[in-house]
């Protein structure tokens, strides 16, 4: 028999929290308003201190229809925080979620709190913030604030997330803007993840808290801060490279188009300056070099400054494996020394066989260059399509 459909689901996740979670249960329940049924999920990795064993026990005596009931998910192996809340949503039967720690640095005092802001202000999501007005943390170290706030500062410039708070364990959202998204549960940041993937088509309130450092048992975060650390900054590069693409795809060909021909021309331009500058300071005072010599340097470089910024910049492509990135570099030098080819035969093609005049016919020819110089590395060198 199982007992009806709550109406809230709050999830758990432990990792050797055998100190903490029978208290924790007990106190989520003590603070849940009176009237709601709630199914509490508590997601253990298979704790080595015997976590899902205490509390599979303590479920066993306790009442069975009761308005709170507790589920516990063994998972086999320990997969990280943000999968573990994955699993527990999953197996959500609410449409109102509530995630938090075990360890009471999430106090559940704040639930009422949370899940009144969801009906009042009929948003998706409500997340608890220690970043404004009447929130805070109590018994960090320097360091950790320290890395609390860049992680934070990383996530709002890099993301564009405008939350006071977006690095949050303890929020609460309906279920349903999850719908049709698929995650990677990559880390710790599962709202990180949840703000980036529905995309600012949620409407979103924070409210304020007080984070608690534990009292009992250790930190998994500060344990493997490394670990932790690049994990965060992997997550948040596949983050950004999703939500480029997405933008992208969106945007109609003509436009990627013609925005990709406008920065190639822009980097061209800009590698007559490099190409100047440099030929002539290596001619001068710097080096004093033969000035065919030189002008070689300047060439050299502008093709490489070119190059550069037309990988990262106009192609958008980050990947610097060296040897994809040799035979693009390889590609694009001789892409333009084609170019350099096509330009001399058309302006004497224009200008000896059909008597045009010189400044006409080499605008002509650089034109002709440089589009099909555009065309080829489009499509030849950074592997496009033509159109797009
Ligand atoms: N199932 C499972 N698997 N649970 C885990 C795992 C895991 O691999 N790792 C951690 N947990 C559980 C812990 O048992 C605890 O209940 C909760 O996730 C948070 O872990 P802590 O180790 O206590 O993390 P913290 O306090 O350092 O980090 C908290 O604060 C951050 C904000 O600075 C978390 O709430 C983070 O989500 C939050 O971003
Ligand atoms: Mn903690």
């Amino acid at each position: 028999m199982t007992s009806p459909n709550p109406q809230v689901s709050i999830i758990v996740s432990t990792y050797n929290e055998s100190q903490n979670i029978i208290s924790i249960l007990k106190s989520i329940r003590e603070s849940m308003p009176t009237g709601i049924l709630t199914e509490t999920i508590v997601v253990d990795d298979n704790s080595p201190d015997g976590t899902g064993r205490i509390v599979e026990e303590y479920v066993q005596g306790l009442k069975r229809f009761a308005e709170n009931t507790i589920n516990v998910i063994h998972r086999k192996t320990r997969d990280g925080l943000s999968s573990a809340i994955l699993s527990g949503i999953q197996n959500a039967r609410a449409d109102t979620i509530v995630v938090m720690d075990s360890d009471f640095s999430h106090p559940p005092q704040a639930i009422p709190r949370m899940l009144e802001a969801l009906k009042q202000y009929q948003c998706d999501l409500v997340v608890a913030s220690r970043y404004m007005r009447g929130g805070g943390t109590r018994g960090w170290t320097l360091k950790r604030k320290m890395l609390s706030k860049s992680a934070t500062l990383i996530a709002k410039i890099g993301l564009r997330v405008k939350l006071s708070d977006p690095m949050s364990g303890f929020f609460a959202f309906k279920k349903h803007i999850i719908n049709g998204l698929s995650f990677d549960a990559l880390g710790y940041k599962f709202l990180l993840e949840l703000l980036v993937k529905t995309d600012r088509k949620i409407t979103v309130k924070e409210i304020p808290y007080i984070f608690e450092n534990r009292r009992l048992g250790k930190s998994k975060l500060d344990a493997s801060l490394y670990e932790t650390s690049s994990e965060y900054l992997q997550a948040v590069w596949r983050l950004y490279k999703s939500k480029k693409m997405k933008e992208s795809s969106e945007r109609r060909g003509s436009v990627k188009f013609f925005s990709k021909a406008a920065r190639f021309f822009t980097v061209g331009a800009s590698g007559f300056g490099v190409n100047y500058l440099v030929s002539m300071l290596f001619a001068s005072g710097l080096a004093d070099i033969w000035y065919v010599h030189a002008n070689a340097f300047g060439i050299v470089a502008s093709l490489s400054t070119n190059f550069i910024l037309n990988k990262i910049w106009t192609f958008e492509d980050v990947d610097f494996g060296a040897k994809r990135t040799l035979s693009q570099y390889g590609r694009f030098a001789a892409f333009s020394s084609l170019g350099a080819a096509v330009q001399l035969g058309t302006v004497y093609w224009l200008v000896d066989a059909h008597n045009i005049s010189y400044p006409l016919a080499l605008f002509t020819a650089i034109a002709v260059a440089a589009s099909s110089n555009f065309v080829l590395n489009k499509k030849l060198t950074f592997r496009e399509k033509i159109w797009g």
